[in-house]
């Protein structure tokens, strides 16, 4: 068979070295972990700690300088230098870019640590576990996958490992396989499962650690100590710079406004990120609809005010940003998902019965409440249709179906029309649509990515052959040079609380959503009245992988504004 081409920028990128942090340089063997505060969940402590009796309550790890001598009584098991142990790696969810890195970061680490440690990669996410279908991951795989994008190493899935045969099913396999830790890399609702596996393991006395790696673009998997998911960084650059080439057009044409809806499943801060580095004329963030209970038509006159303030100055066009998740923010379509979730849920047979889409949606219908169905009959057909489109496995809606910047266009323009009658709107409106979400999930990783995610699978690697389990793989300090990071873990069910999926009360990794009183909202709410008016647009271009450190080692502005609130500049 022929050899397999690569581009020539990834030949340039598989020879890129990630910057370890200095903690981390001399392997496992170097560090220890030093045992912080107990914590507890986010809310709901009782419930939470009921649930998960014996990973509940564990402390905060930071790995600090020393050796391997630990006191007897450590809580910690450290595998370091003793019998080489067996690692195997998922890739849960939505692909990310940096995944792969976080695969040579644990392979690194683990070889650092003893060269007969293995590294076995599940294959197509969960299912590969309950399939047993896995492969090794040896020096010259990983060579060839060393900060690219994708996932395609080992793939990714969305199945949920949910019920006690899937359990069993996973500990059997586990254990046939002599694996010592499995490491989930995986945003939210993966690391939940992770941590009700590593709860499971405890419970059923497996020596089998599990630790979680932060994954997802939707940068919403983050708290005080996980300060940004991987990904984010580099899909936000790759929408960036297409949103910039939209908006040099728009000034160029001056004759469309273009409707673009950017990925982010629930929060709103990629679209968030995206605005503030483009600078587009209008910036919707659902979190601040939800603030403001506005209802959809009130979503809609906030963009046609715009427009007709801007068609005043002559000016007919201009970019808006819409965040995927947004349709779930505004109150009654929020409580109208939430009904329709139950009710697909509590009648599926019926439902799946039918097979013509009218008959479904009759079924449907009739079994929400009455204003809710009203409110279903008022939307466009199609959007109907794609509302009852099947749920993820954890039960959510996917939106990255649900074509909300159509459904926006047509709500604007029935708007004009009205005010044109009313003789209060006199411009031209000419839309083009656009969705920006797949595009940017298998980028090569910027290079702050590229580290981010190799100091994250490292880290993983330290913290399984210490022998924690039910942690999240933690490196901190980000805006900080790379050498310079913190590293350790996160337990977690820290970041729990019990939320309604699938129609039942769960315990589940809280969702980070935009918050209006942090500092990247503020910079937006402060400068948007005027890029509405203006054509104040910047134009990110392409992620730099190399020349001058300002274009290539920048993070994103939300990191940057969130540690500047920190430290309280
Ligand atoms: P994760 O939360 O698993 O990282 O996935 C996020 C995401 O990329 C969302 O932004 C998007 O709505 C969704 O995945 C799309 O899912 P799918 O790949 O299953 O179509």
């Amino acid at each position: 068979m022929a050899k397999q081409q690569v581009s020539e920028l990834q030949m340039e990128r598989l020879k890129f070295k990630p910057v370890l942090p200095a903690i981390l340089k001399g392997g496992a063997a170097s560090v220890i972990a030093k045992a912080g505060k107990a914590t507890q969940s986010i809310s709901d402590h009782e419930i939470v700690n009921s649930l998960f009796p014996n990973t509940y309550g564990m402390p905060l790890i930071s790995f600090v300088k020393g050796g391997t001598t630990r006191s007897a009584r450590s809580p910690l098991r450290p595998a370091v230098g003793k019998k080489a142990v067996k690692i195997g790696v998922v890739l849960s969810g939505g692909q990310a870019p940096g995944g792969h890195n976080v695969i040579a970061g644990l392979y690194d680490g683990l070889k650092k640590a003893n060269p007969k440690n293995k590294l076995i990669g599940f294959l197509g996410g969960p299912s590969g576990i309950l399939d047993n279908k896995w492969k090794e991951i040896t020096g010259t795989l990983m060579g060839e996958y060393r900060n690219t994008g994708g996932f395609d190493i080992i793939q990714s899935g969305r199945t949920k490992i949910e019920s006690p045969e899937q359990f069993a099913q996973t500990k059997k396999n586990l254990l046939e396989n002599k694996i010592d830790a499995l490491v989930v890399v995986g945003g939210d609702d993966s690391n939940t499962n992770a941590a009700m596996l590593a709860e499971y393991f405890k419970k059923e006395k497996t020596n089998v650690s599990v630790v979680g790696v932060p994954k997802t673009i939707d940068g919403d998997l983050k708290n005080e100590v996980i300060e940004t998911s991987f990904g984010f960084d580099t899909a936000t650059k790759i929408y960036s710079e297409l949103v910039g080439n939209v908006c040099r057009d728009v000034n160029s044409a001056r004759k469309y406004w273009h409707f673009i809806r950017l990925m982010g499943r629930s929060a709103s801060h990629i679209t968030l990120e995206v605005g503030l580095k483009t600078q587009a004329n209008i910036v919707l963030i659902g979190e601040e609809v939800l603030a403001k209970q506005w209802r959809l038509s009130q979503v809609v006159d906030s963009i046609t005010d715009v427009i007709a303030r801007r068609a005043e100055s002559k000016k007919n066009f201009g970019v808006i940003l819409v965040p995927e998740g947004l349709i779930e923010f505004i109150p009654e379509m929020k409580e109208l998902i939430s009904s329709l979730n139950d009710v697909l849920a509590d009648n599926e047979a019926e439902i799946n019965a039918v097979t013509h889409l009218d008959d479904k949606r009759n079924i449907v219908y009739a079994k929400l409440p009455s204003h809710l169905a009203e409110l279903m009959k008022s939307l466009p057909e199609a959007i109907g249709a794609q509302l009852m489109l099947e749920r993820d496995p954890h039960g959510n809606v996917q939106v990255s179906l649900i074509e909300t910047e159509k459904l926006l266009v047509e709500m604007v323009k029935a708007r004009l029309d009205e005010l044109k009658k009313q003789n209060k709107y006199s411009g031209k409106f000419a839309a083009i649509t656009h969705f920006f979400g797949y595009e940017g999930r298998c980028g090569a990783p910027s290079n702050f990515d590229a580290n981010y995610t190799y100091a994250l699978g490292y880290n993983a690697a330290v913290l399984a052959l210490n022998g924690l389990s039910g942690y999240l793989s933690s490196v901190r300090r980000l805006t900080k040079p790379a050498s310079q990071w913190e590293c350790g873990g996160v337990p977690l069910t820290m970041m729990m609380n019990i939320e309604r999926r699938k129609g039942k009360e769960k315990p589940v990794i809280q969702k980070a959503l935009v918050r209006l009183d942090d500092a990247p909202f503020k910079a937006l709410a402060k400068n948007r009245d005027a890029w509405a008016m203006s054509e104040s647009y910047l134009y990110p271009g392409p992620i730099q992988y190399f020349g001058p450190a300002d274009v290539t080692e920048i993070t994103t502005k939300t990191l940057q504004y969130e540690q500047a609130g920190k430290r309280g500049t």
